[in-house]
């Protein structure tokens, strides 16, 4: 039996090469060695408002970067066609304390910046992890920011497993699996801050359907600092940045790296990382064009009924530690 992997990613704003190099390229390459599925969540989507046509919108089109960049037809789950995420959100939400959720460092961030706060934020990190212990997943392979999520899961794996202990343990504990290089991809316009879907500015991200020319230009424009080359055992934030996003793209060694960096005016170094970033990207748009409409309603009705059959199993098992009713 090959163990489970699961992930999901928010069909809000367009995927970045931050999506992409801390987590969508690790989905792939991980696939085939695990039991995998990844889930489009919709469901999170919605705990901030999402205008309705653009969200449909851009369900397909994360749907056609999934299947583009290589993930299985029978892998990818629509999260809202299961509605046993959202049932077994509910039974963990009554055993998590709030202190634990209140605790969480995206929630403090996103609360702030809004003047009501929805409970569905503050629910977010239990349908997460409802989605996690859903399907038993061994590994969870995400970007830095989604470690703390990963690690609340544990607990509340761990807190469900000890208070219902009668029939043996429910739950399976997740592992986070981080990628080695590309982990945590900060904003080109600002490397104190990850790059992220929702920042407004033109030039902090780089989409993976992105053409080559504004590609190049934002990577330009890119913030670094006053030294006019790469200090490569002490570089500054924005300069490590660019050498995370060409390692990570082109999967160098630190030998590699140090070799050909070393000692390299910014201009140039920009140059090597912008066309780095457009090779990588240039095959992905390529399948991209080529996904019809049909091909991703045949991976939602697959990998949908796959994952029905798990989830049902699951829920049926939590419910019978509780006590509740099973027929
Ligand atoms: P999200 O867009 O928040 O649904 O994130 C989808 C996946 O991308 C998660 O595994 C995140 O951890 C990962 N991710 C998001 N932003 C970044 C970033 N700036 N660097 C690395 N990974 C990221
Ligand atoms: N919260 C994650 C994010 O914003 C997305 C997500 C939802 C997820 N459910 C998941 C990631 C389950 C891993 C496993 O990136």
């Amino acid at each position: 039996m090959k163990k489970r992997v699961l992930s999901g990613i928010q069909p809000t704003g367009s995927p970045h090469i931050g999506n992409y190099l801390g987590a969508l390229k690790n989905w792939a390459k991980i696939q085939y060695d695990y039991d995998s599925i990844y889930c489009i969540v919709d469901l999170h989507a919605v705990t901030t408002y999402q205008n309705p046509a653009e969200l449909s919108a851009k369900i397909q089109e994360l749907a056609g970067i999934l299947l583009a960049i290589g993930i299985d037809k029978n892998s990818l789950v629509l999260q809202s066609r299961v509605p046993e995420h959202a049932e077994l959100a509910w039974l963990l939400t009554c055993v998590t304390p709030v202190g634990w959720l209140e605790r969480m460092t995206q929630y403090k961030a996103k609360s702030e910046a809004q003047e009501s706060i929805g409970d569905g934020l503050l629910q977010y990190p239990v349908l997460m992890a409802a989605d996690i212990l859903l399907y038993q997943a061994d590994v969870v392979p995400v970007g830095d920011d989604q470690r703390q999520h990963v690690e609340l899961t544990r607990d509340i794996a761990q807190r469900f497993n000890s208070l219902y202990p009668e029939h043996g343990e429910t739950f399976t504990m997740p592992a986070t699996h981080l990628p080695t290089v590309g982990a945590r991809i900060m904003g080109l316009d600002d490397p104190e801050k990850k790059m992220s879907k929702s920042e407004p500015g033109a030039g902090h991200s780089i989409g993976l359907l992105d053409p080559p020319d504004p590609i190049r230009k934002k990577i330009m424009r890119a913030t670094t600092d006053s030294k006019p080359a790469v200090a490569f055992d002490d570089p500054g934030a924005g300069v490590r940045n660019l050498l995370t996003i060409y390692q990570a793209f082109t999967e160098s060694t630190n030998e590699e790296m140090r070799a050909r960096f070393s000692g390299m005016r910014y201009g140039d170094l920009k140059k090597q990382v912008a066309e780095a970033v457009v090779a990588g990207l240039e095959p992905i748009q390529k399948s991209y064009r080529e996904i019809t409409v049909e091909q991703i309603t045949e991976a939602f009705n697959l990998g949908s009924a796959r994952a029905e059959h798990i989830a049902h199993h699951t829920v049926e098992k939590v419910k019978r530690a509780m006590g509740l009713y099973t027929g």
